[in-house]
């Protein structure tokens, strides 16, 4: 009798502790996306304003929770919208050179985020999204960012890149894909630009400062901050 009370007291406590660490962490996602999400009704705000037309490329999609939310919010506004998801769908890839940095590497890994293609399309259908206005691009961005696939594409202008994919190694091809549909106007998000304790010579502030190096026709002018990690620009000269 004693022993069964024991256990059953046992269970609750573990129910208990187990739903506290799952709510936990559920206010831990919600607060870092919550600044996602104002980043991008932040940005739709500005697009309405700008009355800029253009396509939302995002590089770097895991499951698909900022990619969702920028359909919903810019998609009623802008008719023509196409929302490109771009990603390997196999996480992270191994980190090579610069990207390999000990103690600064906000401890990036192969495989990490790592979410099936058929999963990030239930995710975003569930969630509301229409296939319609989508375009899906597996595979490595060193592979699948050419010229002749943006043609493929029928990419014209891009008026938001939200660029997502933590490594310096991986935001090179990225920058080098945008360089020829980026306009006066146009977005672009990193949302890893403070990850490396902020340190200019790794990931994605690095590479965006090679990129206006040798495209010294390109100038960017800061919109916004949002969380301790992401940054957000508008083009001001092409
Ligand atoms: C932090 S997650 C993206 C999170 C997503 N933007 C969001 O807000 O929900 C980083 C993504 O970048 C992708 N990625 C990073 N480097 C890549 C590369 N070189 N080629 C293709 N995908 C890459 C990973 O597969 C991963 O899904």
């Amino acid at each position: 009798m004693i022993k069964k009370l024991a256990q059953r007291i046992l269970n609750r406590v573990k129910r208990f502790l187990l739903s506290d660490i799952h709510s936990r962490i559920n206010t831990l996602e919600y607060r870092s996306f919550n600044r996602r999400f104002y980043a991008i009704e932040q940005c739709a705000e500005y697009l309405i304003g700008a009355k800029l037309e253009g396509d939302y490329l995002e590089f770097g999609v895991y499951q698909g929770t900022t990619f969702s939310h920028a359909y919903h919010w810019m998609s009623p506004h802008f008719e023509n919208m196409r929302f490109l998801a771009f990603d390997s769908f196999e996480g992270l890839p191994k980190p090579q050179g610069i990207d390999i940095v000990d103690g600064y590497s906000s401890h990036f890994h192969e495989k990490q985020f790592s979410c099936s293609q058929e999963e990030f399309i239930q995710n975003i259908v569930s969630k509301g999204v229409s296939l319609d206005k989508l375009q899906i691009i597996q595979g490595w961005f060193d592979k699948t960012l050419s010229h002749e696939k943006a043609q493929e594409y029928n990419l014209k202008k891009i008026s938001v890149a939200w660029i997502d994919c933590d490594y310096y190694e991986s935001t090179i091809p990225v920058l080098n894909f945008i360089t020829p549909y980026i306009e006066i106007g146009s977005v672009i998000i990193f949302d890893d630009w403070r990850c490396y304790r902020n340190h200019p010579d790794f990931g994605e502030q690095r590479a965006c400062r090679e990129w206006l190096e040798s495209n010294k026709q390109i100038k960017l002018s800061e919109l916004f901050s949002f969380g301790w990690n992401g940054i957000a620009f508008t083009v001001i000269s092409t």
